[in-house]
């Protein structure tokens, strides 16, 4: 699928799972309908964290990992989160970066925004800003933002080059790139790495660890860092791959443990006048 089609195809699924949410329901979370998603995104969140947050955040909430508890935030920082959704990250370090701080959430579904900012009323935090756009192009000016955190998004673009070169602009220098996403780890034939990605949701690709590496630092970090949070077993994807029609028994080893969630961490260097 080319790139617009990739968008248009994100936009349309994502728009419906913020329909569902916003009409009491829950959304098909990782596109796989009744295969469930709780290997990939049941319980991110702890009891604390949850219990700040409008019921609407948490069923809406999309991601693969809780990059706001690993960012280390502090009071008074700009936070930027790449692809909102309803708004569960931005929500939850808008309370770690107050009084002064500030949270700024990007998505480019029209529905998701509407929910995000419903659920911000609900949660009566006022320290954010949801604005509407593509995380290939940031509305937001060079060196104007300390910390970068994504949740699961950076693997649904089609030009992943492209929002790491925007998260680097957008940085002030010494900020950092906080970021959840699924990686694969290591070599997984095309078509297995194909139906692996449906079962977790993601349209356009997970990237391999090495090349999230290279990706990054040609965008212009340093420090960079992959750390595994969760790793999938193939029992989790059982009965999705023997609905596609794969022998699950004679795949499994290469599957197992190839594909994880991972928090990923990178620094714009501090010296870095580009903006
Ligand atoms: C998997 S959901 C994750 C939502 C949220 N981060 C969470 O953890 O619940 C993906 C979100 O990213 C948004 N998104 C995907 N691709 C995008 C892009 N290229 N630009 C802006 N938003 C995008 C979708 O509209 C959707 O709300």
């Amino acid at each position: 699928m080319a790139g617009s089609g990739i968008k248009e195809a994100v936009r349309s699924k994502y728009g419906e799972a913020a329909r569902k949410v916003a009409g009491g329901g829950t959304p098909d979370c990782c596109g796989v309908g009744q295969q469930g998603c709780d290997p990939v995104s049941g319980n991110l969140y702890d009891t604390a964290e949850k219990s700040i947050l409008p019921a609407e955040a948490l069923t809406a909430s999309l991601g693969c990992g809780n990059p706001t508890a690993l960012a280390k935030l502090q009071p008074g920082e700009i936070v930027l989160d790449l692809g909102s959704g309803g708004g569960i990250d931005v929500l939850l370090s808008a309370r770690r970066v107050a009084p002064d701080g500030k949270a700024y959430g990007l998505d480019m579904t029209d529905e998701m925004l509407a929910l995000a900012r419903e659920n911000q009323r609900k949660a009566g935090v006022e320290n954010v800003e949801f604005l509407k756009g593509e995380i290939e192009d940031i509305p937001l000016p060079g060196n104007s933002v300390d910390v970068v955190i994504s949740n699961c998004v950076i693997n649904l673009s089609a030009d992943k080059d492209r929002v790491l070169r925007e998260a680097f602009r957008v940085l002030r220098p010494g900020g950092r790139f906080a970021v959840s996403d699924m990686v694969v780890r290591g070599t997984v034939p095309a078509d297995i790495r194909r139906s692996v990605e449906l079962w977790v949701g993601c349209v356009a690709g997970a990237m391999e660890e090495s090349e999230y590496r290279s990706k990054l630092s040609a965008a212009g970090f340093a420090e960079i860092e992959i750390e595994p949070t969760r790793v999938y077993a193939v029992e989790d994807a059982r009965q999705f791959l023997t609905a596609e029609g794969i022998d699950v028994d004679a795949v499994a080893p290469q599957v197992e443990g190839k594909f994880a969630s991972a928090f990923i961490r990178a620094r714009k260097p501090a010296g870095t006048a580009k903006g």
